[in-house]
């Protein structure tokens, strides 16, 4: 599984690119609005990403367009800013057709708000690269997260998209609103692709109370042989 960051935050980003595990970001209106930037510098921005992280790791930035036309014509846009620029699309019939659009194009999409196995689908169908199920908003209406991310996830295995996909590339699903360390846990034994987490839940997969206590007991026991 591939670890993505969940973030707009600069100083977040150039903290994980620095442990070594990092294979992308993916951002959000909300994500970028958190940061207190502006609209004229959200292009700027999302460069400053792609420079910090490099090309070989996937950038995120989402259309917030509502008609398919729009969407394309931010998606040319959003991609021309950097090589590993991916168009974020919601899952919506405009979207599709949009996502087909920039699929053709060559240009890789993100679909993301997907919630169900059909519209996970469809999105495969329509070239995204990429599809974003999320887990967290489901545990906050009271359903199980992980159980509907589980059956995309196994959905989406049953097929073979590369001839949807740009380029012939394999289609990956990004397990996304992870709230915990436990997400991750579930979303790697479920065979997610990559799990996009929030800085802050990133901090916390590195640690376990027994890692801290062997580490304090080593160092204690070090200082004897010194
Ligand atoms: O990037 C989209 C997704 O991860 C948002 O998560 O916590 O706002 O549901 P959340």
């Amino acid at each position: 599984m591939k670890f993505f960051l969940d973030t707009a935050d600069l100083s977040e980003i150039e903290e994980a690119a620095s442990w070594g595990a990092l294979a992308g970001v993916t951002t959000n209106p909300t994500l970028y609005a958190r940061t207190g930037g502006s609209l004229e510098d959200f292009e700027d921005h999302i460069q400053r990403i792609c420079k910090i992280v490099g090309p070989d790791c996937p950038v995120s930035a989402e259309s917030v367009a509502m008609d398919r036309d729009q969407i394309v014509e931010d998606g040319r846009r959003l991609a021309a800013l950097a090589e590993n620029v991916v168009v974020k699309v919601p899952t919506m019939v405009e979207g599709l057709a949009a996502t087909r659009t920039l699929a053709d194009e060559g240009i890789r999409v993100n679909m993301t708000l997907c919630f169900t196995v059909p519209q996970a689908m469809l999105a495969a169908r329509a070239g995204a690269r990429y599809i974003s199920p999320f887990i967290g908003r489901f545990d906050d209406i009271s359903e199980d997260g992980i159980e509907r991310v589980a059956d995309i996830v196994e959905a989406v295995g049953n097929y073979d998209f590369a001839e949807s996909t740009v380029g012939g590339e394999q289609l990956e699903v990004i397990a996304a609103s992870i709230r915990s360390a436990d997400h991750v846990t579930k979303c790697a034994l479920m065979g997610a692709d990559i799990a996009t987490v929030p800085f802050g839940v990133m901090k916390k997969m590195v640690k376990h109370p027994l890692t801290d206590a062997g580490i304090a007991s080593f160092m204690k026991d070090w200082e004897k042989v010194k």
